[in-house]
């Protein structure tokens, strides 16, 4: 013994992963509780491939890991899922300390690792429905582009009915568990709807085409490239997958803005009390106080997405410009915009986030303006204007929600 051990997932199956306990900023992606680069070793009676790596910086903890199972000079094969260098930044190094493992990858895959590493590694290209046969272990590759990169795949275990997902169902959480049993349940969806929304919400239809190809396999657990592995708690995961990739949101909402002297704050609280009359759960969020990313994860599941700034320089605030950009660029779809704020004399900010969720093909409501403080009989005619536009909206279809079998 002595070094940073394996954790056996599955007889012959090992996670021998990075956890990056510091990390709280993922470009631009807010981690307070840390990640995890998932990375797992698969040891069949002929062959051992080590699937995934680590971010650069942890290549020493993986190495060690993986020694605390095999003889790392004689790893076959090294496959990788995923170009991005938080899976891919341990690939030179674990090839210096196993020169003889082939890195398998699809095409964009190798042309991506090329684009990146500018080495020339021994490549074997799979595609969807290749097999590789490791002895009594056959690992079975699907292509799932654009979920997110155009080079990302799956693998597919079916003597162990698991899943290696790379990205897909992963979640940014540094912790000792290893599984999604080992924590509180709802703190580890929370992390996986926080990671749909900034990671994958805008490639909507491809994650549905991935849904639809893993959608006939036999899955016992899911192990992704971040955070917890599924094991318990199969069925909830892709549950809440198909729900999310349904673009069906629920009758919720939320109050997004900034404030100079607190009349825009005043409106927000007041656009939320029609929410609230009307039986719609409502959460308001103060953009000095909450990080962009954060509010995304509500965004998965609001269908009501209203954002207030008052007027600056014939402008909005520069914290509304930001969520604002960042929303367009996420691009949920079927969602029902109000744009408001106050002002003192030129009042463009609101027809300024009205053009941005009219960007974003959200359906608007009237834009709600107020000049300088709102009085309380101003706020109620805010309230009172919100519910009844409210009351005139078409009710969301029902929709049937159909889990792939697990
Ligand atoms: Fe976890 Fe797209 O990398």
């Amino acid at each position: 013994m002595g070094g940073m051990q394996a954790r056996k997932i599955k007889e012959g199956i090992y996670w021998v992963g990075g956890i990056d306990w510091s990390l709280r900023l993922f470009h631009g992606y807010s981690t307070p509780r840390g990640t995890t680069y998932n990375a797992y070793l698969v040891v069949g009676e002929k062959k051992t491939a080590l699937i995934d790596t680590v971010k650069s910086y942890l290549s020493e903890e993986l190495l060690e890991r993986v020694s605390s199972v095999i003889d790392l000079a004689k790893l076959d094969y090294l496959v990788c899922n995923h170009v991005e260098m938080d899976h891919s930044g341990a690939i030179p190094r674990v090839l210096e300390r196993a020169p003889n493992a082939t890195v398998v990858t699809c095409a964009n895959g190798e042309k991506g690792l090329r684009e990146h590493f500018h080495r020339d590694f021994r490549f074997q290209q799979v595609k969807t429905g290749d097999k590789l046969d490791l002895g009594g272990k056959t690992l079975s590759f699907v292509t799932t582009p654009m979920v997110h990169w155009p080079d990302n795949m799956v693998c597919y275990l079916p003597e162990d009915r698991l899943l290696f997902s790379n990205d897909s169902f992963g979640q940014h959480y540094a912790s000792p568990e290893r599984f999604d049993d080992e924590l509180p349940l709802h703190l580890v969806v929370e992390e996986a709807q926080k990671y749909f929304g900034n990671i994958v919400l805008c490639f909507l239809p491809m994650v549905a085409k991935a849904l639809e190809a893993v959608s006939g396999l036999d899955i016992d657990m899911i192990a992704p490239s971040h955070g917890l592995i599924w094991r318990s708690h199969v069925r909830t995961i892709l549950e809440h997958y198909k729900r999310w990739t349904s673009n069906q949101p629920e009758e919720r909402a939320i109050v997004v803005y900034d404030t100079m002297w607190d009349s825009t704050a005043k409106m927000a609280r007041a656009i939320s009390g029609a929410f609230e009359n009307r039986g719609v759960p409502a959460k308001l969020y103060d953009l000095k106080e909450s990080h962009i990313s954060e509010i995304m994860t509500d965004v998965v599941v609001s269908r009501y997405i209203c954002v207030g700034s008052p007027t600056l320089n014939n402008s909005i605030l520069p914290t509304v410009a930001s969520f604002l950009t960042y929303l367009r660029s996420l691009s949920p779809k079927k969602r029902v915009g109000l744009a408001f704020g106050s002002y003192g004399w030129g009042g463009q900010s609101i027809e300024q986030v009205n053009g941005y969720l009219k960007d974003c093909g959200f359906d608007l409501l009237e834009p709600v303006k107020a000049k300088y403080v709102p009085d309380a009989e101003t706020l109620h005619a805010i309230t009172a204007q919100v519910e009844k536009a409210l009351a005139g909206l078409a009710a969301p279809k029902p929709i049937a929600i159909v889990a792939p079998s697990a």
